[in-house]
């Protein structure tokens, strides 16, 4: 049995990402690969208690803080993480480090910095962008709770993105049916399952 994939969804608030993500586990259960959901920022934990307090404006933290939040919640999960990568299971990650820095530099943080702390996390193997203007996304459902959702600061974010991509990711067009879009993931993800199996790579390293 080889490893798990690691499978990032990335995007701007409201893109999609969650139905997409829950989705693509499901599907993969289905046809019988071992895949399991995980979120960032995990609001379960007690990093993730006070990740959520700063989102929804209950408490203040300065930038530095919270972005250094954000990485640990990634980190407390990483053992258990590596540990399912290792034994097989495919992971469907609804957000990432990208998530990180992207918010973060669209803050005016440094990109060196923002990236510092998420060096050495496991490495995605396909990282899928569910992308859509933030004028698009403000039109959909619950947008405008949490303090991130203003359009400066999505358009900001979604630039960042665009400046982090290698080629790992896919541009997906998250306008479209969800159906439709629900497809083309599942066609990319079989390509990189087959790509994996045929020629087996240990999992990576972030920001080396
Ligand atoms: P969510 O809506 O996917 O739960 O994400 C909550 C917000 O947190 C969203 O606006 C993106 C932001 N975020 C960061 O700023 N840094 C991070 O590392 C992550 C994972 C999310």
């Amino acid at each position: 049995m080889g490893r798990g994939l690691l499978i990032v969804f990335e995007g701007c608030d409201r893109s999609g990402k969650t139905t997409q993500s829950t989705r693509l586990v499901q599907a993969l259960n289905d046809a019988g690969v071992r895949a399991r959901l995980v979120k960032f920022p995990d609001r379960t934990t007690a990093i993730g208690a006070m990740i959520d307090a700063y989102l929804r404006q209950k408490t203040q933290l300065s930038d530095q803080a919270v972005h250094l939040l954000f990485s640990a919640n990634r980190w407390e999960a990483m053992a258990q993480m590596r540990a399912d990568l290792e034994s097989g299971t495919t992971l469907v990650v609804d957000r990432y480090t990208f998530s990180g820095v992207a918010f973060s530099a669209a803050k005016r943080m440094d990109l060196k910095w923002c990236k510092a702390p998420d060096v050495g996390l496991a490495a995605p193997d396909r990282v899928f962008f569910l992308d859509i203007h933030p004028d698009d996304a403000a039109k959909r459902a619950g947008y405008g709770d949490e303090i991130y959702e203003k359009r400066e600061m999505q358009i900001e974010v979604r630039v960042k993105f665009f400046s982090l991509m290698d080629k790992s990711w896919s541009i997906v067009d998250a306008l479209r049916d969800p159906d439709e879009i629900h497809r083309q993931i599942m066609a990319l993800t079989n390509r990189a399952l087959e790509r994996h199996n045929a020629d087996p790579t240990p999992i990576g390293k972030l920001w080396t």
